[in-house]
């Protein structure tokens, strides 16, 4: 791949490492995010084989757990970072049919010529501007197959908060409590969310799913700004 420009992947194709000590300390609540995800894909599985898109998938860590308790017919992860990929392929081994892509999340749902039971995407919807999200539930609600869910875990800003007062407070708590992270890898994380989080407000993720033919919201659960929401037709 050649080299890119500085841009909202530059800390996961750099230093995936950095990401993963931060999950793994559960600093983003992933343990509990992911039972969730968990329980709705084993629903989902309930019902019928299904087939799964996974938007920004990373290194595929926290989800490989949930595919193996509740394995789709086919898995399809996407995301823009070698790095994460090369080590998704070794989270995944065992699971049959699957497919990881080297491609911008958006460009790989908007050209995609299949369905998917369930879209999923974890923490990645927040890299996008808002037309770009807005782009990406349109196009979910074209790929998502009858009964489909887009299941979204993101950040997601207060109502009536600015994206100023968000990061002030995010940023303060990375600083504060995100404490088995080294000072200078701190620092690097909070520049990457300064220059590159655009967390939406529920009632905007609503709106945006509403005008795409997904008016059907429920949110599971939240872990201070980390959310849960499923989002149907
Ligand atoms: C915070 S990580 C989340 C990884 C995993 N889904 C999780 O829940 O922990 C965000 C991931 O989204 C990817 N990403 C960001 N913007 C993207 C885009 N436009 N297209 C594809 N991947 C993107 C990054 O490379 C990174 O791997």
């Amino acid at each position: 791949m050649p080299e890119q420009a500085t841009d909202e992947t530059t800390l996961f194709r750099q230093s995936w490492t950095l990401y993963d000590s931060i999950s793994e300390m559960n600093y983003m609540f992933h343990r509990e995010i992911y039972t969730h995800v968990t329980a709705l894909l084993s629903q989902r599985r309930a019902s019928g084989a299904y087939s799964l898109l996974d938007l920004g998938c990373g290194n595929t860590r926290f989800i490989a757990p949930c595919l193996k308790t509740a394995t789709p017919s086919r898995y399809a992860g996407v995301d823009l970072s070698e790095a994460a990929l090369k080590e998704a392929h070794e989270y995944l081994r065992g699971l049959d049919n699957v497919g990881l892509y080297h491609q911008d999340m958006l460009q790989a749902l908007q050209a995609t010529e299949v369905s998917f039971d369930v879209i999923f995407s974890g923490y990645a919807v927040h890299h996008l501007d808002a037309k770009g999200k807005q782009d990406l539930f349109h196009a979910c609600a074209a790929k998502l197959a009858p009964g489909g869910q887009f299941i979204l875990v993101d950040v997601v800003r207060e109502e009536g908060q600015t994206r100023e007062q968000y990061l002030e407070g995010y940023l303060n708590v990375m600083r504060t409590q995100w404490t088995a992270v080294r000072p200078d890898h701190i620092e690097e994380a909070c520049d990457h969310v300064a220059a590159y989080d655009f967390p939406e407000t529920f009632s905007d993720l609503k709106r945006m799913a509403a005008a795409a033919s997904l008016p059907n919201v429920r949110l599971l659960d939240r872990f201070a700004q980390h959310h849960v929401l499923v989002f149907s037709a």
